[in-house]
Order: C-alpha cells, then sequence, then structure tokens
C-alpha cells in the first residue's frame, strides 16, 4: 500500500477506535496520565482492567508497551498490521503484536493544536532502565510543552522547527505559518516527524542536516528550537544521545545555535530558545549571552533556574538512565572533573528570544534572572516584550505620549499592620511574566491614571502639584523608570504604533 495511502487509513483507524486527546485522557483517568507523565503504568492499567476493546487494544500497545494478540490488534487497526509492521511502527511476534513505536494522541488547550506523536518508546517505562540508543527520539516532553508555550503564535510567512525530534513544534507552527520547515540531524527522528505531520495532516517541509545546513539559503520569520543542549563530557558519537547532546564543548552548541540563526532572520523574524548556559568562573554570565548576539539584536533573555554542577550532574545522569547502575558515579566524576576544566560554576536554565529589528537601531537588550511564578502560555508575554522593544523610549516621546496601563494590574501593600501607610507598594501582574514593580505614591499615582487620555507630561505635572512636589525633579524621576515600566508591559501607548 503506498505510504500516503497508510498514513490515511491509519488515521481512520485511529479515530475509529477514539484514539483522541480528550477519550483517551477520560479512558485512563487523570492518575493514569499523571502516572505515564512519571514514566509509570500501573494507574492505567488498572483503568483498562481485562478490556479489549479497540482503544483498549491501542493503550496497552502504545501506552504499557505490551504485546496484544493478534486478533486484538487486527480488531483495532483493519488490513493495517502489515503496513505498519513493514514500516517499523509494529512488531510481529507470531499470534501477538506489539509497539515499535510510541503513537500518542496530542492535544493543546493553548492553541488548539491536535494529532497525533509518533516517536520511540520510553526506554524507562515502570523504571525497567533499559538504556538509551543513541538515535532515540523523543517524545513530547516538558521541555517541548514550554517551548510550545513561549512560542509567539501569530501569523507568519516562513519558520523553522531546528531539531524537531517527534515533530510536535511543527504542528503548532503549521496553524499560523504558511510555510514550515523543520530540520534534524537524526534521520530516524525525520522518519518518525514525517509520521506525526502525516497523520495530523500538517503540512511540513522535513531536512535532514547538521543545525542550520539544510536551511543555509533559507530566510525565516520564526525559528523555534530546544536544541540537545546537555553539556556532558565528550563521547564516541556512537554513544552519543542525539536527542540531548552535540559533542560540542560546554554550552558550544547554544551558542552555535544562537550565532549561527542571525543571518537567518528576516527583518522582525525572531528566535525562540529553550536551552542550557554555562555559568565560568570569572565571567559575567549575561554579558556572554550578550555577546553571542552582538548589539544590533534585541535580545530578552529569562533564567529561569540556575542549577549547581552536582544537581545539574545528577538530573541528566537520571535521565540517561544510570541511576543505580555501576556507572553511575565513574561518570559523575568525570563529568564534575569537565567542569571543573572548562570553569563551569553553576548551569542556568531558561529561555532566549533573539529579534532583528526592522529597521537600523540599536539592539534592546535584557538578560534577567527571573525565577518566579509565571502563567503559561508566555508567548504573548514574549511578544510584547519584542514590540515594547520598538517604541521610541526619548525623553520627548515619553512625555508626549499618551499611556495606558495594562489589563491585569493589581496593587499590593505591605506594611506594619495598623500603620497609616503602607511600607511597600508593589504592583503586580496577573499575566504571562507576572512582573512585580515597587512603587512610591507619586509613581503609583501616575501608574494608576494611565487611562490614555492625558499624556505623560500632563499627568506627571498633576500628581507632582497634588503632592505638592518639584515637577522637575518627578520627571526626571519618572522618566529614568519608564523605559522599564514600557519593557515589563506595565504600560503601552493608548495608540498602537505611537510612542
Ligand atoms: C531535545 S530534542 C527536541 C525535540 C523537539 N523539538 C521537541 O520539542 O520535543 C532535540 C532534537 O535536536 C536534534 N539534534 C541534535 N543535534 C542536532 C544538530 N546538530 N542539528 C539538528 N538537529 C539536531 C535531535 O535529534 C533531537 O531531535
Amino acid at each position: 500500500m503506498p505510504r500516503t495511502d497508510l498514513i490515511a487509513r491509519f488515521r481512520d483507524a485511529l479515530l475509529a477506535a477514539d484514539w483522541t486527546p480528550d477519550a483517551v485522557l477520560q479512558r485512563i483517568g487523570e492518575a493514569g496520565q499523571a502516572g505515564l507523565w512519571r514514566n509509570t503504568t500501573i494507574a492505567t492499567e488498572a483503568a483498562l482492567g481485562t478490556d479489549d476493546d479497540p482503544q483498549a487494544t491501542l493503550a496497552r500497545l502504545w501506552l504499557l508497551q505490551q504485546s496484544v494478540s493478534h486478533v486484538d490488534a487486527e480488531r483495532a487497526l483493519p488490513g493495517l498490521l502489515s503496513g505498519l509492521t513493514e514500516h517499523g511502527l509494529l512488531t510481529d511476534l507470531g499470534d501477538r503484536v506489539a509497539a515499535a513505536v510510541d503513537v500518542r494522541p496530542y492535544g493543546s488547550d493553548d492553541d488548539g493544536a491536535t494529532g497525533w506523536v509518533v516517536s520511540d518508546l520510553s526506554p524507562s517505562l515502570d523504571h525497567s532502565g533499559t538504556p538509551t540508543a543513541p538515535d532515540y527520539v523523543l517524545g513530547v516532553s516538558p521541555a517541548s510543552t514550554t517551548l510550545a508555550q513561549l512560542t509567539v503564535r501569530r501569523p507568519v510567512a516562513r519558520a523553522l522547527d531546528l531539531g524537531t525530534g517527534c515533530g510536535v513544534q511543527s504542528l503548532h507552527l503549521a496553524r499560523h505559518v504558511d510555510r514550515v520547515v523543520a530540520t534534524d540531524l537524526n534521520p530516524r527522528a525525520l522518519e518518525l516527524a514525517r509520521w506525526t505531520w502525516g497523520l495530523s495532516g500538517a503540512d511540513v517541509d522535513g531536512r535532514l542536516g547538521d543545525l542550520y545546513a539544510p536551511v543555509a539559503d533559507d530566510l525565516f520569520d520564526l525559528i523555534v528550537t530546544n536544541p540537545p543542549f546537555v553539556m556532558s563530557p565528550p563521547r564516541p558519537e556512537a554513544e552519543r544521545l542525539t536527542y540531548r547532546e552535540s559533542g560540542l564543548t560546554g554550552d558550544g552548541l547554544m551558542q552555535r545555535v544562537v550565532t549561527e540563526a542571525l543571518p537567518r532572520l528576516a527583518p522582525g523574524g525572531r528566535l525562540q530558545v529553550l536551552g542550557n548556559w554555562a555559568h565560568l568562573r570569572d565571567r559575567d554570565w549575561a554579558e556572554r549571552l550578550r555577546e553571542w548576539v552582538g548589539p544590533e539584536f534585541d535580545l530578552l533573555v529569562l533564567e529561569r533556574e540556575l542549577l549547581d554542577p552536582y544537581e545539574y550532574i545528577e538530573m541528566w545522569l537520571a535521565d540517561a538512565g544510570l541511576t543505580g547502575t555501576d556507572e553511575w558515579a565513574p561518570r559523575y566524576r568525570e563529568w564534575l572533573s569537565y567542569f571543573d576544566a572548562l570553569g563551569v560554576e553553576a548551569v542556568g536554565m531558561g529561555w532566549l528570544q533573539v529579534i532583528r529589528p526592522e529597521s537600523h537601531r540599536a539592539g534592546v537588550q535584557r538578560v534577567e534572572t527571573w525565577p518566579h511564578q509565571i502563567v503559561q502560555p508566555v508567548g504573548e508575554a514574549f511578544a510584547a516584550a519584542g514590540d515594547a522593544a520598538t517604541l521610541d523610549l526619548s525623553a520627548e516621546r515619553m512625555v508626549n505620549t499618551h499611556w495606558t496601563l495594562a489589563d491585569g494590574i493589581d496593587q499590593e501593600t505591605l506594611g506594619r499592620p495598623g500603620a497609616a501607610d503602607p511600607e511597600h507598594v508593589v504592583l503586580r501582574s496577573r499575566r504571562g511574566f507576572c512582573r512585580a514593580v515597587e512603587v512610591d505614591t507619586a509613581l503609583g499615582g501616575i501608574l494608576g491614571a494611565c487611562d490614555g487620555d492625558l499624556s505623560l507630561g500632563v499627568l506627571i505635572s498633576a500628581v507632582a502639584q497634588v503632592l505638592e512636589a518639584d515637577a522637575n525633579a518627578l520627571r526626571t524621576e519618572v522618566l529614568e523608570r519608564w523605559p522599564a515600566l514600557v519593557l515589563d508591559g506595565f504600560v503601552e501607548p493608548a495608540t498602537p504604533g505611537v510612542g
């Protein structure tokens, strides 16, 4: 059967068996779903009991990694067993059938992306400790979901999904991008991603190769990636886990991902990366990240977590399935010596956005530690930060602009119980990055009055008069703080495009 026909009939069978996100979630329950995120199957097994209907059969194959009888498999996937076996999706065990890859329903409440994701079977289900193969294709992970949530979902013409793996980012991109290109170094990843896209009806141009080599002549409006950023000691290529390690020294892969993206960004084009970076002895980490980008690009880095070498190494040794094995301690020591030799004192984990400005101007660059609570999806917050960077924040322009306070800002007051005045007044956003800023009476009053009616200059004079303060001094003070308030999304120009 031609592959396109096989994909179409496979999709029909998945729909007929109700192998869809909501139906499967309902079948296995929240405990089953949570267990699967922890790589354990017992709760799902309990939910299925002894059922042998098509949906239960598919759950046994793909969620529990159990073989099923030929008869049950044929009932769930009628007329498809030989085709799927020939293409390496199923394994024929005689009178039984097992899954050779995972086929999982996918649905996102954030943007409505739906479909099926094809990836390798988890090697550590129920802590089985099967070694992970170097060409292992990871399914949808927490990092995949986070990257999807931080991606700016605006309609654009061209996007690149760099290191597509199981192809999940492209399922999202295909909804708001005219032409999606996806690359991967691992041929197996592209092979499985093509199943993901085919089953899910996503039109994606998959290309094999190292980083940007397959798109050398292309320009993009959006590039998204959670590349293989794990900074592990060098290993022979045959032993390297392609989904997480690059073989480059330290954070060299992250540096290449960022620097080599720059010439491929169209004017206004955006790179969004989820990754790791090194904090090196005697080097300012933020400065290093700024150097990767250069002064003519906008840069926003939010470091969400900082791990010391011990925490970092333990996390990735566990991810490779080495916990409890004889290799754990020697690998741990080797990794520590490697970090010591490189001068890696800690590893930052977080999100990075680079934008090529549309007009010729200096880049607006912010590299920050932001471990605080946020509200996902934060894609719109990244979009707003990019928009704010395009505003003219000269003193004259700021005072003449009419501003509005953004939606979802609360005022918090802190102080001694019974005191007449609070000791601290904080404005905090309930949205996106949940930014917070401490204000005094004057600044709080001005921000509170920002409803688009009066210019900032007029508001400053009015508040100075009410507080009997020096208007010039207040103007200087407010203008010093205003750019950060704009870039953090507390205020926006009342008329879009003006600022
Ligand atoms: C962490 S996985 C991310 C998969 C997917 N983007 C997601 O969100 O789930 C990283 C992917 O990058 C691919 N990769 C590794 N080295 C690469 C390279 N040098 N060039 C392109 N892709 C690479 C791996 O094969 C893997 O599929």
